[in-house]
């Protein structure tokens, strides 16, 4: 094992991205866990009690409690890492954290409610959802991510169905395809349990989807379907058979979740409180509009065989791609403007 730093803790790790280190930590991960810390900061409640439930090194759990000043309490819990996450707490003098070993399925048996519950495991994480959304409080945040992007992001179709319950396929907007299938998977979790969904955050990368959902009462529908044109890039989520611009057959891409996908408030909070990368990114989501899906400059040029119109020219960005962009405006007005 190793000595590491990040934020203002210390800890021992072992430096593998892999599956078969003893006490998992992955460097690359650090911007994320920033924004973590900066979320928890930016939120309203004050003497929380949290569980990072699959913890490796505990590097969140002790980032959360000794960078927030939120927590009154937080465990930080891994199946096989207990006695490295005691040492790491311990090394940082945090009186407010305590290590356990537990298997995350039965979060619900400490007959604790927690208002932060951090899931990130390998893999995907809905499985230990309805033991967890019975452990958290109403009002309470889950953070959740998905590494299992081949099924969410359209390259394993059947794994999706399986694991999912939607249909995908491969698209220039893949990260918010899945980003939307796992937040209904995760919403149908909750309706089980008499709850829903509020998502407050979000970080998708290549390789991995990160959200938070604020647990509320149960709401009013938000699961429905896009359309999306086998032949030309349009996409809707009206129901179209055949496609109003080129009249090809439209593919039902989903259920999905079509809510929103953060709280423009909390990010706002969060702008104020960054600097940075961390910022920058902030700013950029604050900015994103609500349309289901973006199309990217390049898909339209591809298209209409023409050159790529610049970015610049093209409104509301979207953080998911340097060259993606929303728009209310319908297929036809999309590619005169780009075609001009
Ligand atoms: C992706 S790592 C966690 C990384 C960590 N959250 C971070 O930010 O560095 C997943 C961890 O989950 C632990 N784990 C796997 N299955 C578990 C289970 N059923 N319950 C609790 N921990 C588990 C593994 O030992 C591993 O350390």
């Amino acid at each position: 094992m190793e000595l590491f730093n990040e934020g203002s803790i210390k800890f021992y790790a072992d430096n593998v991205q892999n599956r078969s280190a003893e006490v998992f930590f992955n460097p690359v991960r650090e911007f994320e866990r920033n924004l973590n810390v900066i979320l928890i900061k930016a939120l309203k409640q004050d003497k929380m009690e949290g569980i990072d439930l699959f913890a490796a090194s505990g590097v969140r759990g002790l980032r959360l409690s000794a960078e927030t000043g939120k927590f009154s309490k937080i465990i930080i819990n891994d199946i096989k890492t207990k006695d490295t996450v005691s040492k790491n707490i311990e090394l940082n003098g945090i009186k407010n954290a305590e290590a356990s070993g537990f298997t995350a399925s039965k979060v619900n048996c400490t007959g604790l409610h927690f208002d932060y519950v951090d899931i990130d495991p390998f893999g995907s994480p809905v499985r230990y959802l309805p033991n967890v959304i019975a452990s958290t409080k109403l009002n309470g945040v889950i953070a959740l991510t998905a590494t299992d992007t081949a099924p969410l992001y359209g390259k394993a179709k059947k794994a999706c169905r399986l694991k999912y319950g939607a249909v995908s396929m491969k698209t220039s907007y893949f990260n918010e395809l899945g980003l939307r299938i796992l937040l209904k998977r995760t919403e149908e979790l909750f309706n089980i349990m008499e709850r829903s969904i509020d998502p407050i955050f979000f970080d998708v990368r290549k390789h991995y989807i990160r959200v938070y959902v604020r647990v509320a009462r149960p709401a009013q529908d938000r699961i429905g379907f896009l359309y999306q044109c086998s032949k030309c890039p349009n996409r809707t989520v009206d129901h179209f058979d055949s496609c109003p611009n080129c009249g090809s057959k439209m593919i039902r891409l989903g259920p999905l979740w079509l809510g929103r996908l953060f709280d423009l408030d909390l990010v706002k909070s969060m702008v104020a409180i960054s600097g940075g990368k961390e910022k920058e990114y902030l700013e950029a989501l604050s900015r994103e509009t609500e349309q289901v899906s973006y199309y990217t400059t390049d898909e339209i040029a591809s298209y209409l065989k023409k050159p790529e119109k610049s970015m610049e020219l093209m409104p509301n960005g979207t953080v998911l791609n340097p060259k993606g962009f929303r728009t209310s405006n319908d297929i036809k007005n999309i590619l005169s403007a780009a075609g001009s």
